[in-house]
């Protein structure tokens, strides 16, 4: 899948253009730059595991995020989301999720995910890449 860009990391930006005018077009479908699944795991043990499961099928507090990278909001079956979540017709690919993660209540206002959002781009770029190997 693409990789998700940093937003604001003009650093790392700039050396994608250079490498994408260098010809290197498979950096395109390379991971996000640096971001790594394994600390990802982390991430979602300390900040998500509390609420979600990453099994198929297993909703906790919140609904299991097991294929959740490329999924529609509110579709996991027999979890009972808000009416906010539902109606958002949001898809839940990297670039939603990062701005989602960033703050849930931003992106669906209503939500009743109390988490209140992981400010660190490196560790949400991380989390998305872990996300997105639950399939
Ligand atoms: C305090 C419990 C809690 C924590 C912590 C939490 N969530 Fe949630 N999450 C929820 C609930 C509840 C919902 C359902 C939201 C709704 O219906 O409005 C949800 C919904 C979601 C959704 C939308 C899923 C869908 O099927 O539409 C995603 C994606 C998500 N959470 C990811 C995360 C990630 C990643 C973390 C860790 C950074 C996290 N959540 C932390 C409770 C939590």
């Amino acid at each position: 899948m693409i990789g998700l860009m940093r937003i604001g990391d003009h650093a790392r930006g700039m050396a994608l253009g250079a490498v994408l005018l260098a010809g290197a077009s498979f950096v395109v479908a390379a991971p996000a730059l640096g971001a790594d699944a394994k600390a990802g795991q982390a991430v979602f043990k300390s900040q998500c595991s509390i609420c979600h499961a990453v099994q198929a099928g297993r909703n906790m507090t919140g609904p299991s995020l097991f294929g959740v990278v490329g999924r529609k909001a509110g579709q996991e079956a027999g979890f009972h989301y808000s009416a906010a979540n539902e109606k958002s017709a949001l898809v839940w690919d990297a670039a939603t999720l990062d701005r989602y993660l960033t703050n849930p209540r931003a992106v669906v206002p209503g939500t009743i995910m109390t988490y209140p959002g992981l400010k660190d781009d490196a560790k949400r770029a991380d989390l998305i890449e872990y996300l997105s190997t639950l399939h």
